[in-house]
């Protein structure tokens, strides 16, 4: 069990237009107060498309809801001639508290590699936007190199590439639990979370390290997540198909009961 406020985090990914979004956050908020969930035990954030987060950010703001959100992703760079880009400013203007970084959807269909991760990294940090960095080993790595090195090692690089980073917030996802329904097992995922840990520990400090949320992803639900929370290490879900569900997100967030 973890000694760090836990974060479950919804990854909505390409789902979701503005309408549903609001629908969306609007009934997990009145879903959360019946169960009088007290956001101070368990974070709640959402990572809804771009093009809907003006529209989670008025209602939000309106409603006082205790619920975070964020950006999928952003752009290295904080403004200019970059055709398509959402800078961590604009993501900040927009009350955004966290920015996805580095998902494996965007290492696969993207290019993008932990360099330009560290960029990014350092970009939203320039801009007051916390980082969730995604990491993770593919089914050939976890063949060839068993599950922790290949994380670590992406971790290691995006830090190095980042320069200092007051707050983190890391998202252990192997990639072959990602939408698989064939989630890591709670040991499995303690012990790359621990790795992950150790490694902060090591380039960053032990402040750091302790003080930092590190995320499983990979075909959370509702039936396994207590599982996972019950590992020392495991300070919550970054969850992708489930988050996209609200009695089944509630119930992650509500995991304690
Ligand atoms: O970022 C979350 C995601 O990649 C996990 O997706 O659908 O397996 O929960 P899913």
């Amino acid at each position: 069990v973890t000694t760090r406020t836990p974060l479950m985090a919804g990854n909505w990914k390409m789902n979701f237009d503005h309408l549903q979004a609001i629908a969306f956050v609007q009934k997990l908020a009145w879903t959360l107060k019946d169960a009088k969930h007290d956001y101070a035990d368990v974070e709640v954030a959402v990572f809804p498309p771009f093009t809907d987060l003006r529209s989670v950010q008025t209602l939000v703001e309106a409603d006082k809801l205790p619920i975070a959100y964020g950006g999928q992703d952003l752009s290295e760079h904080d403004a200019g001639a970059y055709t398509g880009e959402i800078s961590g400013q604009f993501l900040a203007a927009l009350g955004s508290r966290y920015v996805i970084v580095g998902h494996s959807e965007r290492r696969q269909y993207h290019g993008e590699d932990d360099a330009l991760l560290g960029r990014k990294v350092a970009a939203a940090v320039r801009n007051g936007v916390v980082p969730v960095l995604c990491v993770g080993e593919t089914a050939e790595d976890l063949e060839a190199h068993g599950a922790a090195a290949v994380p670590v090692q992406q971790l290691r690089d995006a830090l190095a590439a980042a320069g200092e980073v007051p707050e983190l917030v890391v998202a252990y996802e192997p990639v072959w639990a990602i939408g698989s329904g064939q989630a890591a097992t709670p040991e499995q995922a303690q012990t790359v979370c621990r790795a992950l840990r150790d490694e902060l520990r090591t380039v960053v400090g032990d402040e750091f390290a302790d003080a930092t949320r590190i995320l499983y992803g990979g075909s959370v639900k509702a039936e396994n997540i207590a599982g996972f929370m019950r590992e020392p290490d495991v300070d919550g879900a970054l969850v992708g198909g489930a988050s996209l569900k609200i009695d089944d997100f509630a119930s992650i967030v509500r995991f304690r009961s």
